[in-house]
């Protein structure tokens, strides 16, 4: 584990490195224990670099056997080797020149699972950010690009496949049993793609022909025996090329793309050039083991990952600062897939309640940091719901601002310009303006500065002058080392809404440029008069989430029922009903705070009932609306002085007064929606049994909730409705002997399916309350939970300390206690899982003074802890800072 230095990168001390390594040649005889990696780098020193000046390469724990220049070993006074950098002092006479590196890994003894390691017997690597520099020494920086060519040995028997980036070169048979196989990647790369993978997989393999008529040979590589398992992660896949093809005009480039499944994996997947690496969770599903949710995010982590070939691969990025060039792109992209594959409406509606309960807190709070941030001490720690989901929005703003033709022409330009090459923010946003002609100087703020910036707005409306007026407010509240904010360009895009549901007309408007219905604030304060109005509108804002910010809206409740019912935008519509929602749990908040029992509108309860039955809406929609707005939600929405069981207790009493006031209407809409036909992953069906389970979580707290919440698991014919009856049994009805028996049905049934034991984990960490800290200790002796497994970690661990609200904050601090030591013991493991877990207390400020001083201690009895990685160093020091 490499501990902390201390040391902080810059943005503005990026330069180019004076060498360059056009060619890199790797060659891998495989061995858990003792990998012996030959590595030839061509090497070119850059034009006008004195020969004086030394080549430094990066390493992170290397043990090098032999360096050699041009085919001679070097004296030991000509280099200097630390485990985690090299440097050739001796003068280099030519300026290109081949150097040899031989180091020895041990990838069974690899917990941080960054470089070489072993899951479940398979060699397997993974390299960004900082992993390739765990393999050889290397100028292991993204602008460094290469073209690679990878020789993989090993014994037949223990690893019948051997893959690597690019096309296959050549494969055969050695001695002893050993086989080879040479891969060959044209497309120069920077050392953060480059993949490697060995070991007895299965494989299920199709085919796609590009829009130029170019065959691709498509394999998906699993345990052997899942292949069933991958059909729909490859159907993803050729709808993803697909689409790419008709979306963007971009087209696959190698003759063979290739997806492994491993069940170690820090993070989601990875795009490696040709050969991604996913984690088995998004791959491995059908209706049995995985949910309408897990299908979903199959779908766009297969997409997210084979758009990179283009935006992350084919243009890269120039330095780790520029990580949202790559990765907020592609998630827009990913977006953009799965609202044109589902529901365009639904789709917008759950990102930008993701961005909201990920985002904005992180912008909120300590951890604040621009979307392309200016300094990190780990860059493993950026890979962050600001630098993608935050990231994505800046691109759509973009998209908002120059129109989807000029999007698009910029998109075309950016490819034509830098493929190949390793860009910058810069780069991207020049296309933007160079295609629009317009100025996006104050736009690219977005990217610069952190802080989810705010708008105060009030309207007026004079009937005798036909004037409607609005006034707009902005502010960037000051987040970490950025006190003073700069006034940003914001695209506010908005509706005039009539008593008829029907756009009011205006005949002219003054005070800001509006164009496309969209309102462009560039000041502080903008009065934007509209001429001609003859009847008072309601207000719509934010249309469809057309920025990123907070609302600070005076606006009459009858407006927010009316926009509810009336909105034409399908976001908005579902906007103002959740803003009803969260009002009325604000006002429950403060009254169960005053010792009182919080009471709520019949026309709210009333118009819950309304939009479930409205069968002129989907069924996917009106699931969304009907799920309140959690714990968190409602946290961050009161800013401070939090009391987590207040909260929860709020939210119980209005999902009682719901259901309460809906029961036949919901009973019989939930005996309608029972699904007799064929199970199928579409997003229709999805929808149906998404309504269907939000009304079960719904009656289930009506009297014989439990036993009806019993009968649902047990007649489940698919995990979706499985996992969601389980989920109402063991949270609403925790401890009832309904509970326990589902609970040990499930178990007994899936012990041996770890993906499906995640659920098992995950729903027994959500269950709320202050006894839940010792179920979930309890669970970590579980035989099928394993501190190695991020995974397993993830779904136990990371599920009771990010979203279990009132166990995780216990008032007397014991929840806190358990995680400082759960994310110590995983650190001794993997520093960078860890590193993710500890940010689940990254709010801590916001809690009333009793936890929060408690969260302060079990936070300092992190930093306090010796050796600390720089991940986790990193994360809690900002955290108290
Ligand atoms: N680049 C990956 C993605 O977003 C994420 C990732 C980062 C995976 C770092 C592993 C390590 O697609
Ligand atoms: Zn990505």
């Amino acid at each position: 584990m490499r501990t902390d230095t201390g040391q902080v990168f810059r943005l503005e001390d990026y330069r180019p490195n004076d060498y360059l390594i056009p060619q890199t040649s790797l060659t891998f005889r495989l061995s858990p224990e003792a990998t012996r990696v030959t590595a030839v780098l061509t090497i070119e020193r850059r034009d006008g670099v004195a020969a004086s000046a030394p080549l430094v390469l990066d390493g992170d724990g290397l043990t090098l056997l032999r360096v050699a220049i041009d085919g001679r070993d070097l004296a030991p006074a000509d280099f200097l080797a630390t485990p985690d950098l090299l440097t050739i002092v001796k003068p280099l006479a030519a300026s290109r020149f081949q150097l040899v590196l031989e180091t020895e890994l041990a990838p069974a003894r690899n917990e941080a699972l960054m470089g070489l390691y072993r899951s479940s017997n398979v060699y397997c690597t993974q390299c960004e950010a900082e992993g390739f520099r765990r393999i050889t020494y290397f100028l292991d920086r993204p602008d460094i690009l290469s073209v690679y060519t990878v020789r993989i040995e090993a014994p037949r028997h223990e690893a019948p496949l051997l893959l690597s980036n690019g096309n296959p070169a050549g494969s055969g048979d050695l001695d002893e049993g050993w086989h080879y196989a040479v891969w060959h990647d044209p497309f120069p790369k920077p050392s953060y793609l480059f993949a490697l993978v060995a070991g007895a997989l299965g494989k299920l393999a199709d085919s796609f022909t590009t829009m130029s008529g170019r065959e691709v040979e498509l394999g998906i590589y699993v345990e052997p025996g899942k292949e069933k398992l991958a059909g729909y992660a490859m159907d993803a896949l050729k709808r993803s090329m697909r689409w790419d093809e008709e979306a963007f005009g971009r087209e696959y480039d190698l003759d063979v793309f290739n997806i492994v499944a491993v069940s170690d994996f820090n993070m989601g997947a990875m795009e490696n050039k040709g050969l991604n690496i996913f984690n088995d969770k998004y791959v491995l599903a059908d209706e049995e083991t995985a949910t309408d949710a897990d299908f979903a995010n199959i779908e766009a982590i297969i997409a997210h990952e084979y758009f990179h070939n283009w935006t992350g691969n084919r243009i890269t990025c120039r330095d780790w600062f520029q990580l949202c060039l790559k990765e907020g792109l592609t998630v827009f992209r990913d977006h953009e897939f799965s609202a044109d594959q589902r529901s365009r409406a639904v789709k917008r509606i759950a990102e930008v309640r993701t961005l909201r309960a990920h985002q904005f807190p992180e912008d909120q709070g300590p951890l604040a940091h621009p979307v392309r941030p200016r300094r990190y001490r780990e860059i493993n720690n950026f890979y962050t719901a600001t630098v993608y989901e935050k990231g994505s929005e800046v691109v759509r703003m973009i998209r908002t601002i120059v129109g989807a033709e000029t999007f698009r022409a910029g998109m075309d330009l950016y490819f034509e310009r830098h493929d190949g090459h390793a860009a910058t923010i810069e780069d991207f946003i020049k296309v933007f303006e160079d295609v629009s002609g317009r100025d996006l100087s104050q736009f690219s703020l977005w990217y610069h500065q952190a802080g989810t910036p705010n708008l105060t707005i009030s309207s007026t409306h004079s009937p005798a002058s036909g004037e409607f007026t609005l006034e707009i407010e902005q502010s960037v509240p000051p987040t970490p080392s950025e006190s003073r904010k700069r006034l940003m360009h914001i695209p506010l895009a908005f509706g005039l809404v009539g008593v008829d549901g029907k756009p009011v007309a205006y005949r002219g408007f003054e005070g800001a440029s509006v164009e496309n219905g969209v309102i462009h604030i560039r000041k502080r304060r903008h009065m934007v008069r509209f001429s001609g109005v003859a009847e008072r509108p309601s207000l719509s804002l934010n249309r469809g989430f057309s920025a990123p910010v907070t609302l600070s809206v005076e606006q009459k409740a009858d407006d927010q029922f009316f926009l509810a019912g009336h909105d034409s935008d399908a976001f908005s519509r579902w906007q103002a009903f959740n803003t009803l929602l969260t009002d009325a749990l604000i006002a429950a908040f403060r009254q169960i705070l005053g010792g009182e029992q919080p009471g709520f509108a019949a026309r709210l309860t009333g118009l819950a009932g309304k939009i479930a039955g409205d069968e002129t809406l989907e069924p996917a929609y009106r699931a969304l609306a009907l799920a309140l707005p959690g714990e968190a939600d409602i946290a961050r929405d009161l800013g401070k002085n939090i009391d987590p069981d207040a909260i929860f207790e709020g939210r119980e009493a209005l999902a009682r007064a719901i259901a309460g006031a809906n029961r036949e209407m919901f009973s019989e809409l939930y005996d309608r929606l029972v699904d007799t036909d064929a199970f199928s992953p579409d997003a229709a069906s999805a929808g149906r049994r998404a309504l269907r389970n939000i009304l079960l979580d719904y009656l289930s707290l009506l009297p014989k909730g439990a036993a009806l919440a019993a009968w649902h698991f047990q007649s489940a014919t698919n995990m979706t409705d499985r996992a969601a009856a389980l989920t109402v049994l063991a949270l609403r009805h925790s401890g009832s002997p309904e509970a326990v028996k589902a609970l040990a049905d499930f178990e007994a049934k899936y012990a041996r399916d770890a993906l499906v034991m995640d659920k098992w984990f995950q729903i027994q960490a959500s269950v709320p309350g202050p006894r839940t800290v010792e179920a979930v200790r309890v669970l970590t002796g579980h035989p099928a939970f394993s501190m190695a497994n991020p995974n397993r970690v993830r779904s136990l661990i990371g599920t009771f300390a990010s979203a279990n609200q009132t166990g995780f904050h216990r008032a007397d601090g014991e929840g806190y206690r358990f995680f400082a030591e759960t994310v110590l013991q995983v650190e001794k493991r993997n520093p960078q899982v860890a590193a993710r877990l500890a940010t689940a207390l990254r709010s801590w400020r916001s809690l009333e003074p009793g936890r929060q001083a408690k969260a302060r201690e079990a936070l300092l009895s992190i930093a306090n802890a010796e050796n600390l990685s720089a991940d986790l160093r990193d994360i809690v020091e900002r955290t108290l800072a």
